[in-house]
């Protein structure tokens, strides 16, 4: 049994039930790019919504953080990694958390207590010193010398700038050699966080105010990556189980070994790996230049011209090899790998066919401007003739400019850039942060909005419609379904009218728990089925619309105002996207 069947095991023994993975492109929330924490999809249940499923849950969670992007490379850093996670929603608490954690590392892993080591919240002016959990550790075995405390920086969690959040306790582990100092020192480096338990008794609201939540929860996360390297007694993650095909591939395609060339070997299987995961996700995120879409085009070029400085055979089909091996080992746990290998085989293969064909000739042109260069700086204008000529992503050319010991002006660059495009790349956005947006009012009723048109449209457009994606924020919504033709004039107008009509109808909004295969059988709309827990939200709308759907929603579509249809254009190939408000 690997760590990840080892861990859903313990919990699903100890009442806890296993929910899918969500999905790695938050729905219905554009304030941050990628799904950073397991936490982030239960926020409503963490603030007090019934969850389906019940109050113990458990699950391994696909999470992308960007923040280490320029880290990667060294022996630790991943853009894409696994974390796993128990909750308990408004159920148990410390003195269980702190129990389950000890139980699993000492009896399932059969870490040495010796090993061991805890901090816990030194606590605030207005939040008390966490002596609890210090006593629980302690009651387990634990000695008060390798008990912590520390302040607001180190043990107080909180996914983005407000939300959920609260005090923690964090487990280390001794993962050297050298004989283990009776005295936990949290600033040695020898001693690696492993799992941290957060206790979620509070919410930050937006104006900085914490107040208390109307339950107390647990939220706990543990780094497979991490985890498995100490487990495996090696010091770089890129050496463990985990990664041993994935390199040993990489090994192969350019008659390298990775003691020579471990960087760039482990970026290319970084990059790769979450390329292949962004790329499978439900959402059908395409490399283009701006959100999810950029940073998937920065990793695979990025990954491409580590392959090229490996002097891999860019002729040859060594990116999807690379990609195969890593979808082999991943299918089995996340069924939309499965389901969509061709989807990402296709995606690398585009974007690879794409850059080759300027890569060879921009990396000329980039040694030209070294030799000509009477400064120490790449230029605004230079940056910008390698991005629109030779597709070189800014990060790119910052990275070979370093390599050079040169610098960038990316400022000037960005400006630039601007001007052209007149969007504004996320890149330059505080997306990268990781905010949490509320689901307000108006958040909700285009929510509702969105299962209306999605109704309309099987009536205007015909039954073939399916929901291709949404994406909401206070100002419109935005759907994306398939279809293979521009909607004419009528075809909108129609929708439009019927959406209306239902609002003016003031039809009820009810929501039904039931099994996923009663909301098949039952006729229930789910936009990607694989991706659903075994119990399912199902809302419908009257007679008009019945969705599996995570909500919320408005309680009577009387609620919404006036509908209204901004845009209609194309997505993709045989997808089109409507723009909507509310008036
Ligand atoms: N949500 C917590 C974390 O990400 C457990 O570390």
């Amino acid at each position: 049994m690997n760590l990840k069947e080892q861990f859903i095991n313990f919990f699903v023994k100890n009442g806890h039930v296993q929910i899918p993975s969500a999905p790695l492109i938050p729905e219905n929330d554009p304030s941050v790019l990628f799904n950073t924490a397991g936490m982030q999809p239960l926020i409503p249940y963490l603030m007090g919504k019934p969850h389906p499923e019940g109050k113990r849950l458990c699950d391994y969670q696909k999470c992308v953080r960007l923040t280490d992007l320029d880290s990667i490379g060294d022996k630790t850093h991943h853009t894409f990694f696994e974390m796993l996670g128990n909750w308990s929603l408004g159920d148990y608490f410390k003195k269980e958390s702190i129990t389950y954690s000890f139980e699993f590392l000492t009896q399932v892993l059969n870490i040495p207590l010796e090993r061991l080591a805890v901090t816990v919240f030194a606590g605030t002016e207005n939040i008390p010193r966490d002596e609890t959990s210090a006593s629980i550790w302690q009651s387990l075995g634990i000695s008060p010398d390798r008990i912590a405390y520390l302040g607001e920086e180190d043990n107080f969690w909180i996914a983005g700038e407000t939300g959920p959040c609260g005090g923690d306790t964090e487990i280390f582990y001794f993962r050297s050699n050298d004989e283990i100092p009776q005295k936990f020192d949290p600033k040695d480096d020898r001693w690696v966080e492993i799992w941290n338990n957060v206790f979620m008794e509070f919410n930050k609201n937006a104006d900085g105010t914490i107040t208390e939540l109307p339950q107390k929860n647990v939220d706990t996360g543990m780094g497979l990556e991490r985890v498995v390297a100490v487990l495996e007694g090696v010091l770089d993650n890129y050496q463990t189980s985990i990664w041993q095909d994935v390199i040993a591939k990489i090994e192969e395609l350019s008659h390298k070994s990775y003691n020579d060339a471990a960087p760039s070997m482990r970026i290319i299987a970084d990059h790769v790996r979450t390329a292949v995961f962004i790329s499978a996700d439900y959402a059908g995120i395409k490399p283009s230049n701006t959100d999810q879409g950029y940073i998937l085009r920065r990793l695979i070029r990025r990954a491409i011209r580590h392959a090229k400085k490996l002097e891999i055979d860019m002729n040859s089909d060594w990116l999807l090899e690379i990609a195969k091996v890593i979808i082999k080992k991943y299918e089995n746990y996340y069924p939309e790998i499965k389901a969509n290998q061709e989807i990402v085989l296709e995606v690398l293969k585009d974007e690879a066919a794409k850059f080759n064909r300027t890569l060879e000739k921009g990396l000329k042109e980039f040694s030209k401007l070294v030799s000509h260069l009477t400064t120490s700086e790449i230029n605004k204008d230079e940056a910008f003739k390698l991005y629109d000529t030779y597709g070189f992503p800014i990060e790119l050319t910052e990275e070979l400019a370093k390599e050079h010991n040169l610098s960038v002006d990316t400022e000037g660059f960005k400006a630039k850039f601007k001007e052209h495009q007149e969007l504004s790349r996320t890149a330059s956005a505080g997306k990268f942060k990781g905010g949490l947006s509320s689901q307000g009012e108006i958040e909700t009723k285009y929510h509702t909005a969105t299962h209306l048109l999605n109704a309309a449209l099987k009536i205007v457009v015909g039954p073939d419609v399916h929901q291709k994606g949404s994406n909401i924020t206070s100002e419109r919504m935005r759907f994306d379904f398939s279809c293979n033709h521009k909607l004419s004039e009528e075809e909108k107008e129609q929708a439009e009218e019927l959406v209306n009509r239902w609002i003016m109808d003031d039809i009820p909004v009810t929501m039904e728990t039931m099994s996923k295969a009663d909301a098949i059988s039952s006729g229930a709309e789910a936009m990607f089925i694989e991706k659903y827990a075994d119990i399912v939200n199902v809302y419908s709308i009257g007679d008009v619309s019945k969705e599996i759907c995570g909500g919320p929603h408005v309680k009577h579509t009387g609620e919404l105002g006036k509908f209204k249809i901004i845009k209609e254009e194309a997505s993709s190939a045989g997808i089109r996207r409507i723009k909507a408000i509310l008036e």
